[in-house]
């Protein structure tokens, strides 16, 4: 895909990932960190022991605060906004709670056709206006600094938890929910489709720079079945947002469709730890852009260590077509002096 430098995009003054998205030759890689913004930065403990979860997204100037403070802190060369990929199901009109420490709760789950048929799909600008306050707030504040990733999830890890009913190891009753009645779960898929690609428009025009969809449990199905009920509908979401703005696509765990997601509109793909840079890289041809793909478990190791492992992750890489980041969310328990050493790795990365 070939976006041209919009008048914002510009006005950048680090417009690092936006470069290595349109695959245009860069110094060093540009590095941001999934779930960037939250439990392992203690000022975001601190508003969590004040605002509950749905609070501190649903408040443009808290979602703004938070969003910044990786940015500030950890010096990431792009900020994401804080929110949740679960507010797609709210907007469809079911319940998402959000159990602290034990995550979210959907009461009640999708299981027959007339659940589906009452799901809504239209107006996500105005159901979601919080997102977008929070995304203008954020754009405004960043004043140029670095740029917003907007993003949502895909439709498959969407659908998961609408028919779980909240987080599993193994995705059981979604998968038995697809396999059994798959013209069900591609009706349940198209809607969520529908909806997230007017969400993902609405966030870009609000002020995302670039969208970032997450498909966390892609990888609970096989190579067939991916091609079933995940990658129709993360090529139509990239063929959406071809004008829009440059599309990451995240299939965590589903490594063996990286040849096929190479030749989509999408600008960026994300691996995880489950493949090697050089075997993504052979994978793809150098016709997309590679995101990923640290192991966040390492950022327990020693901090020369952890340096010592990006060198090698970005030399197995490559500088250009290539974001460092890592292979899925960093998790609570690494130290911030660790996630700092992690982006300095990065910038300070020469051959
Ligand atoms: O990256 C960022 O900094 C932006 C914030 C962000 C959150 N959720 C905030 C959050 C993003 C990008 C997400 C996406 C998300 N949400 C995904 C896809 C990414 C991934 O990790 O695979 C998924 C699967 C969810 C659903 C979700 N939200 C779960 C499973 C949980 C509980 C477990 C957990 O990781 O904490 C959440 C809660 C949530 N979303 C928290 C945060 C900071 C933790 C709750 C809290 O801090 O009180």
């Amino acid at each position: 895909m070939n976006i041209e430098p919009t008048k914002t995009s510009t006005q950048l003054k680090n417009d690092l990932l936006l470069q290595a998205l349109r695959k245009q030759k860069v110094e060093r890689p540009p590095v941001w960190m999934m779930r960037q913004a939250g439990r392992y930065l203690p000022d975001y403990i601190k508003l969590r022991e004040k605002y509950d979860f749905f609070t501190r997204v649903q408040t443009p100037e808290l979602a703004c605060e938070i969003t910044l403070q990786p940015v500030d802190q950890v010096g990431v060369d792009a900020a994401i906004i804080f929110s949740d990929i679960l507010v797609i199901p709210q907007a469809m009109g079911l319940e998402v709670l959000m159990e602290e420490g034990r995550g979210p709760l959907l009461p009640k789950t999708i299981k027959t056709k007339k659940d589906i048929d009452a799901l809504n799909t239209s107006n996500a600008e105005e159901h979601l206006k919080y997102v977008m306050d929070a995304l203008s707030l954020t754009k405004k504040e960043l004043n140029g600094r670095v740029p917003l990733i907007g993003f949502s999830g895909a439709p498959w890890t969407i659908l998961c938890y609408m028919v779980e009913g909240k987080g599993s190891k193994t995705w059981d009753k979604a998968k038995q929910f697809a396999y059994t009645g798959p013209e069900l779960a591609h009706a349940l898929l198209q809607k969520i489709t529908n909806i997230t690609i007017d969400y993902l428009k609405a966030q870009v025009k609000a002020g995302a720079d670039t969208v970032q969809v997450f498909d966390s449990w892609a990888g609970s199905l096989s190579p067939e079945d991916f091609k079933i009920f995940a990658q129709p509908y993360l090529i139509q979401i990239a063929d959406a947002m071809k004008n829009d703005a440059p599309v990451i696509l995240f299939p965590k765990g589903s490594w063996y469709a990286l040849k096929d997601l190479s030749e989509t509109s999408a600008s960026g793909i994300g691996i995880d730890w489950s493949i090697t840079p050089q075997f993504a890289r052979e994978l793809t041809k150098n016709k997309i852009t590679l995101q990923g793909n640290f192991d966040p478990a390492k950022l327990l190791a020693p901090i020369p260590q952890i340096k010592k492992w990006v060198k090698e992750m970005i030399d197995g890489f490559g500088v250009q077509n290539y974001i460092a980041n890592l292979g899925h969310g960093i998790t609570p328990n690494v130290p911030v002096e660790h996630a700092k050493a992690f982006v300095e790795a990065v910038k300070e990365y020469s051959r």
